[in-house]
């Protein structure tokens, strides 16, 4: 006997009494979600449906019947995933591809969430290098090698921005350097580099951030934990490719041995960058990881960050940014969320954006001029930092996706929309 509610998936309107375009439908132990045009079509209303679900307090579900899909299901448990109950959601699935699938789905998803959504004094930069290293290696213990630089050590191998943003902290900044090589040869070229933004706490450092702003900051590290995530559903999926993933972590924080505005950072490919903000520290951390990445010369190289409020204030949490100076790899990113029911959007960039940084002691400056679009520059300032200022690169700009608040859709916090994204775009290409 099962004590599960058993939630069936209905194309038809519910009855009258339930009232006009009622999403749910209740009897004894059943649920029934009435998916029609009017309730926002199949995912959108099974997604809000799992929602209402998990607000009213069912922690067991069973999807019943045989109306469900692969997509429908998964809508379900991300709309019922909510990281302040612990539910269990029966697929309604014995074996077969399908199951697999989603459970892969569901590991990165959920490893993705958890790490975001987990407080900054439990997940400090040595802690999320340390969790997805241990994550990826678990799902491909051969394959996967990798090795973190910590502290004093990331000057001495010339990873200056991580080290002068995470310095502030008595946690010590870290970069991880993990590679995946299912090939079995070790001179094998790689393929395509990922770099992650992993601040585990953006205070905004002496350009403090005023506490309203700083209230969701455990999550600046939301595109280190979305590209580790999209590796692990690729590797589930069994990419069979060489992939070096560059996680760089770190704390800004307020103390005296923080960096300070007017500092400049020589970075290991002779750019010099003045800080003129020091909550615009992404940046500055990412910079090493695409010189790290750019080195190894691969087909490609994406970078996920959690970058700018800009990039929020033009799309929105629903989507994901892409920015690139190439159509094609835009396109690629699109292409992929599209396949895989996410939403990302491009935004502007282009070579004078690289003009737009200007700094009358250094090379470039860390924060755009008056007027100029923030998501724009501030993708200008990595590709200083990649091959051939920005071949073959695509950024994505996250920062739209962590909720503050819980939504028709989403439980507050991480909701990990992104990860299939970056796994569809390391099997396609
Ligand atoms: N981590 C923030 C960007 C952010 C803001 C992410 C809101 C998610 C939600 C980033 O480090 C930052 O503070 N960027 C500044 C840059 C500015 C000072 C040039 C911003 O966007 O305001
Ligand atoms: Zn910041
Ligand atoms: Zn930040």
């Amino acid at each position: 006997m099962t004590t599960a509610m058993q939630v069936r998936l209905e194309t038809t309107a519910a009855a009258d009494h339930w009232g006009k375009n009622a999403l749910l439908s209740f009897s004894d132990s059943e649920a029934r979600i009435h998916a029609t045009e009017a309730t926002g079509g199949t995912l959108t209303a099974v997604q809000r449906a799992a929602r209402r679900l998990d607000g009213m307090g069912v922690t067991d579900i069973l999807l019943a019947g045989d109306n469900w899909d692969i997509e429908s299901r998964w809508c379900f448990w991300a709309g019922y995933y909510n990281p302040n109950r612990n539910s269990t959601l029966d697929w309604g699935l014995a074996d077969g591809a399908e199951l697999k699938e989603l459970e892969a789905r569901k590991a990165a998803s959920l490893w993705v969430r958890e790490i975001t959504n987990g407080s900054p004094e439990n997940i400090s930069p040595r802690a999320l290098a340390e969790s997805a290293a241990d994550m990826l290696e678990q799902l491909a213990p051969d394959a996967v090698s990798y090795r973190i630089i910590a502290g004093d050590k990331l000057t001495e191998e010339g990873f200056a921005g991580i080290h002068t943003v995470g310095r502030g902290s008595v946690r010590e900044p870290v970069m991880l350097q993990l590679d995946y090589n299912p090939t079995g040869n070790a001179d094998a070229p790689v393929d395509i580099c990922l770099v992650g933004k992993g601040i585990t706490f953006d205070s905004g450092g002496y350009s403090i951030k005023p506490s309203a702003g700083m209230a969701t900051m455990k999550s600046d590290m939301g595109g280190a934990a979305m590209v580790s995530g999209g590796l692990a559903l690729a590797i589930a999926r069994g990419l069979n490719k060489r992939i070096k993933l560059y996680l760089c972590c770190a704390e800004n924080l307020i103390s005296g041995s923080a960096f300070k505005l007017g500092d400049i950072i020589r970075y290991k490919n002779g750019v010099t960058a003045e800080i003129l903000n020091t909550d615009a520290e992404g940046r500055l951390v990412l910079a090493d990881g695409l010189i790290a990445a750019s080195e190894e010369n691969p087909r490609y190289i994406l970078d996920a960050a959690t970058l700018t409020g800009a990039a929020k204030m033009a799309v929105g949490r629903d989507f994901n940014s892409v920015l690139s100076f190439e159509d094609e790899m835009a396109q690629k990113v699109l292409a992929a969320a599209g396949a895989e029911n996410e939403k990302a959007w491009r935004l502007p960039l282009e070579k004078f954006h690289m003009e737009q940084i200007p700094s009358g002691f250094a090379e470039i400056a860390n924060v755009g001029i008056d007027g100029s679009p923030g998501a724009s520059t501030a993708a200008a300032f990595l590709a200083k930092f990649v091959r051939d200022e920005g071949r073959a690169w695509v950024h994505m700009d996250l920062s739209g996706s962590y909720l503050p608040a819980p939504n028709d859709q989403w439980a507050q916090g991480a909701k990990g929309h992104g990860v299939r994204t970056i796994a569809r775009f390391l099997m396609d290409n």
